[in-house]
């Protein structure tokens, strides 16, 4: 009978840790920059680059210095923005008409970007709540109830005026049910076949979006969202708003927000062949950061960990705030 060596103290896991070039060798890599899309915010006027507060390190930029901003993120790699409209109360109404005008802020950053830098690929939030005098995702009716159909109309004329700016994808945010069909419909019959659509399908009702509302100015006047984003104690239901809306003809899903939702990530992974992008929130940035500050972790070491995380659960995008410090916090 031989010994058996795979058991202490023959057997040491620690061996396979003892230095740096041996732990590198057996570590999955971090995702490159390539795999990352930075969220903005984009504001009428020019030579405007506002402090956001509550998102150190992110700002409100007109047009002009976004150009100039993404010029930095293109050095490192970064090829992909998701862009945000944020209006001043003259330009909200109850029905979001702003949303849809073909010269409004997002409209005219899609098509001054891709002009100075073609190699970009651009997606568009498609929500109602930035344009929308009370904030909701949705028109109300006269009891200040959301309404799902009639939003699907508003939102799928977003998406058109998005796509025929230049978009190269639309990313729905709404949460309304059929919102998928709906634009996908839209863009078919307009003949946009190539716009992208990526769904913010398994979209939680979270507590985690407190900084992004302050910087895009969509809070809800009154009321929460709990009656259209998915319920966090609900994983049936958040798993099916996925699936759902890869039948309705996303080409990408994805869940938001994303570090406590790991689970999710992995889940929708096993159940779907699309690809499934993470939101990784404003909340979650803010977090780290906080942390960081008041001395009580490194975030470097804070930002690498998570996006390891996100990683590792099979995340394939990452839309994320710390693509702008890609070089600084990612890179070996
Ligand atoms: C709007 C929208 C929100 C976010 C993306 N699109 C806020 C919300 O639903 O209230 C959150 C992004 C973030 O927190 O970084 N539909
Ligand atoms: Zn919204």
């Amino acid at each position: 009978m031989s010994k058996n060596f795979a058991e202490f103290p023959e057997l040491r896991l620690r061996r396979l840790r003892q230095n740096a070039t041996v732990r590198n060798m057996l570590a999955a890599p971090l995702p490159g920059p390539e795999k990352f899309v930075w969220p903005v915010f984009v504001v009428e006027g020019s030579g405007v680059k506002q402090p956001l507060a509550a998102m150190p390190g992110q700002f409100r930029y007109s047009i002009d210095t976004l150009v100039e901003a993404v010029g930095e993120v293109h050095a490192m790699g970064i090829k992909s923005l998701m862009i945000f409209g944020v209006v001043g109360p003259e330009c909200k109404t109850p029905s979001g008409d702003y949303g849809w005008s073909p010269d409004g802020v997002v409209q005219r950053a899609v098509g001054t970007l891709k002009a100075a830098w073609p190699d970009l690929v651009i997606f568009t939030d498609v929500c109602l709540c930035e344009y929308t005098s009370h904030g909701h995702c949705g028109v109300l009716d006269g009891s200040g109830k959301v309404v799902n159909d009639h939003s699907l109309e508003l939102l799928a004329k977003i998406a058109l005026s998005h796509a025929a700016a230049g978009a190269d994808a639309v990313a729905p945010s709404a949460m309304m049910d059929g919102q998928i069909a709906a634009i996908r419909q839209a863009l078919e019959s307009a003949g946009h076949q190539d716009t992208l659509l990526l769904s913010y399908s398994t979209k939680f009702a979270s507590g985690m979006y407190g900084p992004f509302r302050e910087a895009a100015n969509s809070a809800p006047s009154s009321g929460d969202r709990k009656a259209y984003q998915a319920d966090w104690r609900n994983l049936r239901s958040a798993m099916l708003e996925s699936l759902l809306d890869e039948s309705e003809g996303a080409d990408m899903l994805m869940v938001k927000p994303s570090l406590f939702y790991l689970d999710i990530i992995c889940r929708l992974k096993e159940s779907t062949l699309l690809p499934v992008a993470a939101y990784n929130v404003s909340g979650e940035y803010s977090m780290l950061i906080a942390t960081a500050d008041r001395g009580w972790g490194d975030l470097k070491t804070l930002v690498r960990e998570s996006i390891g995380a996100m990683s590792r659960a099979g995340t394939d995008i990452f839309i994320s705030y710390w693509s702008n410090q890609y070089d600084k916090l990612l890179k070996e």
